[in-house]
Order: structure tokens, then C-alpha cells, then sequence
């Protein structure tokens, strides 16, 4: 008989979502363009050519889906604030007082039907506006982010306790302006690289800004995009191009948040392409945080290659894993980086801010959703987390991506992460069976292991 797997009684059971990918009426109530709708109006930069101008219409549909959070027995929303439609211009000093109304009556509807908000706020959707001086390339924008941040907080501060500043800002950097599969589309080595360090002084600046118009204490942090690293072989040539890649992937980011500089080997790599900092940035991009967000969805396994120009190395699939639409399913990874993460950086909590698998989800005859894959996803995932936290690592919550099906950025409608089954010609929205399981996770506290779907061997 396995075991129980339990988590304490206060932990915090959520789901995540972002603006662009939920909300639609992106031209409604005073909202200016992001760089979103900019780029998915473009031919061939989205599946189908799909957009978010009406995504899955949850600017309309919030209370309703307030009423599916509910029903779920969720702790927490993790939610972005579309910056377009506070600062439709950029420039802080004109505010768009609607868009600011709709996140005020949002988090006054979760509050009233018991769900915390956690609000990101930078998820991707820059205002279009500010690209055009520059975007996150240009210093200007980490302090019109940091003045926005202000203003949110100013307003929603006296509810809501927990705060992210910014999300996966290594890929708004690494796919909107170096691969330019996502907005805006830029592929400019030197544009990517400013673009991670403007955005995290943004970040900076922002935890600051927060804490000070919250007035009050409350929680902040910042969402990243980690993954385990392994080699693909035991040979030096591939231990050093992971070596290299974890640098890149997750050192970047953490070192200057966590210890106040860059690592020395990315700055031997890149060193000359950086901007130009003032002195103080790191001392403000390292702002102690009181929250680490982890987005955890699978590892990465690295080979030496000499042939890929500056960096040298190529990822791999290794044959015989599992596999989903998107990425290897490597439960594992997620003991790997939380336990790794905990020694080297000591975050004082973690959040595992996203994790989730797209599935290619149908209704059945009966009108249900049967998510068997996803349900094992999450489970061996939780196992994992489960297991970090028996071996002392803080992971105080948990975050599925995402509550419903959605507008997955380049891949447009094509990739279903939801809990909820999304209609995307009537919009209906039906609760996945893994959304069924989920409820019945968070009201136990916890699970006893099953299987739910093997993975066909041939
Ligand atoms: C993450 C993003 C999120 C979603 C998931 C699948 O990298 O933060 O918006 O696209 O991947």
C-alpha cells in the first residue's frame, strides 16, 4: 500500500495565468497596444495566426471564473496585470483609470470568494509604445516599469499581500529578442542581453517601489524559468557545455538576484555586449526578495558542439524518455533544481510558481475531459516538490499552469494546459477530470499515489 503524501495544512494551492493569454479585449476600455498584439497581428509569427484579441474572453468572463476557482477549493490566483492597459502610453503620469478598475473589482471578487490574488506584473505584454523607444533594451523602461509597479501597488496594496514583479525575464530576453519567436520578434544577441539586465533592475526597482506604496509589509518576489541541467554524457566536453548552458539558463538571473553580480564565466562569455550599468545596479537588482517563484516544467540535457557558433553547445532529446507536445517529462528535475536552488542561494520561500503539461485534451461522448496524462504529470511532479521539502527545502505553495486552456504564445491554441477545458468556438469552459483530481489534492492536503497513464512502450 503506498503511502499518503501529504503537505501541510497551510500550503498554498494555486493556479497561474497571464493578461495576454486569458483576457482578450485588447483594444477595450482605454488599453493600448502591447507588443503582443502587435506581433501576433503579423502573418506567420503565431500558429494559424492566432491572437489574443479575444483569447478565451476572460475580461468579460471573471466572475464566472472566480466561480471555477472556487469550485476547485483554490488558496491563490496568480494572475499578470496587462501594463498596457494601466499605462496605455507607457508614461506613468496618465493612467488609465478602467484598466486599473478591472484588477481592483478582480482582486475584491477573489477576496470575497476566499481566494488570495497574486498579481505578476510584467508577463511578456509590454506596452507596444515603450517598444518603440526601445522596450527593455533602454534603461528608461526599468523605471517606467518600477513607476507602474508603484501605482499598482498603490491601489491593490491594501489587499493583496503577495507580489511578483516579473515573469521568465531570461525568456521575454532569450525569445522575444534573440530566437524572435515571440514578441517583439528582435533578433539582436546585444538587444537580448540589455534586456536581461534592464528588466531586472526593473525588477529591483519594482520590489522597492512596491513595498514602499504598499504601506504595509508585504511579500514580493520574481518568477523564473528554471531547469535542471544534465549532461548528455559523462565525456568533459559535455559536463562543460552544461556547465555553460546552466550559466546561461539559470546562473544569469540568479547570481545578480541573489549574490549582486553576474557570474565570472558569463561575463568572460558576454562580457563586452553587456549595456552600460550605472553603479548601482546590482546593488538595486539585489533587493533582497521574500519570495523565490520557480517555473518548473522539464530539464535540459546538453551536448558539446562545437559547430553552434559562440556558445558551442545543442541540447538533446534523450531516446527512450517521455515525452509531451512540447518538452521531455522529467519529474525528477523538479527535486534536482528546488534542492539545488536551496543550497546555493537559500531563498527564504519558494513557490513553485508554474508547472503543468499540454495535453492534446478532447471532450468525450459524455462530455467530459478525461486528462489522464496530466493528472500523472502532476502528481510525480508534486512527489518531487514533496520530496525537496522532507529534505528542508522552504516550498511553501504550488502553482499549476494553468487554470484554463489558453493562448500559448507562438504556438497559439494548438497547446492545452488548462485544468478546464476551453471551447474555443463558444468559449464554455468545462473542468478537466484533472481539475477534479486537483480539488480533491488541495481538500486532503495531499494524495496517495496511483497510476493514472503509463506511457506505451514501443
Ligand atoms: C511559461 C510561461 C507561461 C506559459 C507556460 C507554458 O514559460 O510563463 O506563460 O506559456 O510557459
Amino acid at each position: 500500500m503506498t503511502d499518503f503524501i501529504s503537505f501541510p495544512p497551510d500550503f498554498n494551492w494555486g493556479v497561474a495565468a497571464s493578461a495576454y493569454q486569458i483576457e482578450g479585449a485588447w483594444n477595450e476600455d482605454g488599453k493600448g497596444p502591447s507588443v503582443w498584439d502587435t506581433f501576433s497581428h503579423l502573418t506567420g509569427k503565431t500558429h494559424h495566426d492566432d491572437t489574443g484579441d479575444v483569447a478565451i474572453d476572460h475580461y468579460h468572463r471573471w466572475k464566472e471564473d472566480i466561480q471555477v476557482m472556487k469550485s476547485l477549493g483554490l488558496k491563490t490566483y496568480r494572475f499578470s496585470i496587462a501594463w498596457p492597459r494601466i499605462c496605455p502610453d507607457g508614461q506613468p503620469s496618465k493612467i488609465n483609470q478602467p484598466g486599473l478598475d478591472f484588477y481592483d473589482r478582480l482582486v475584491d471578487e477573489l477576496l470575497a470568494n476566499g481566494i488570495q490574488p497574486m498579481p505578476t506584473l510584467f508577463h511578456y505584454d509590454l506596452p507596444q509604445v515603450l517598444q518603440d523607444q526601445g522596450g527593455f533594451a533602454n534603461r528608461d523602461t526599468a523605471c517606467y516599469f518600477s513607476d507602474y509597479a508603484g501605482i499598482v501597488a498603490s491601489k491593490l496594496g491594501d489587499r493583496i499581500s503577495s507580489w511578483l514583479t516579473i515573469n521568465e525575464p531570461m525568456v521575454f530576453a532569450a525569445n522575444g529578442h534573440l530566437s524572435g519567436e515571440h514578441a517583439p520578434g528582435i533578433k539582436d544577441i546585444q538587444a537580448a542581453i540589455a534586456v536581461v539586465h534592464f528588466q531586472l533592475l526593473g525588477h529591483g526597482l519594482a520590489v522597492q517601489a512596491i513595498r514602499s506604496a504598499a504601506r504595509r509589509p508585504v511579500s514580493v518576489g520574481i518568477a523564473l524559468n528554471l531547469s535542471s541541467v544534465d549532461p548528455a554524457s559523462s565525456s568533459p566536453e559535455d559536463v562543460e557545455a552544461a556547465r555553460l548552458f546552466d550559466c546561461m539558463q539559470n546562473r544569469s538571473t540568479l547570481d545578480p538576484i541573489f549574490r549582486g553580480k553576474y557570474p565570472e564565466d558569463l561575463l568572460g562569455l558576454i562580457g563586452l555586449l553587456l549595456p552600460a550599468m550605472e553603479p548601482n545596479d546590482l546593488a538595486i537588482i539585489s533587493t533582497p526578495i521574500d519570495l523565490l517563484g520557480i517555473n518548473y516544467y522539464s530539464r535540459s540535457v546538453i551536448k558539446s558542439e562545437p559547430g553552434v557558433p559562440f556558445v558551442e553547445f545543442a541540447p538533446v532529446l534523450p531516446p527512450g524518455n517521455a515525452y509531451s507536445q512540447m518538452w521531455e517529462i522529467y519529474p525528477r528535475g523538479m527535486y534536482d533544481i528546488l534542492t539545488r536552488i536551496h543550497q546555493d542561494y537559500h531563498p527564504a520561500q519558494i513557490l513553485i510558481t508554474e508547472n503543468g503539461i499540454p495535453v492534446a485534451d478532447a471532450l468525450d461522448l459524455d462530455g467530459k475531459v478525461r486528462d489522464v496524462r496530466r493528472i500523472q504529470y502532476l502528481q510525480d511532479h508534486l512527489i518531487q516538490v514533496k520530496n525537496a521539502m522532507n529534505d528542508g527545502v522552504p516550498v511553501s505553495g504550488y502553482f499549476v499552469w494553468s487554470l484554463m486552456d489558453n493562448f500559448e504564445w507562438a504556438f497559439g491554441y494548438q497547446m492545452r494546459f488548462g485544468l478546464v477545458y476551453v471551447d474555443f468556438d463558444n468559449l464554455q469552459r468545462t473542468v478537466k477530470i484533472s481539475g477534479e483530481w486537483y480539488r480533491r489534492v488541495i481538500a486532503s492536503h495531499g494524495f496517495t499515489p496511483q497510476t493514472f497513464y503509463v506511457e506505451p512502450d514501443l
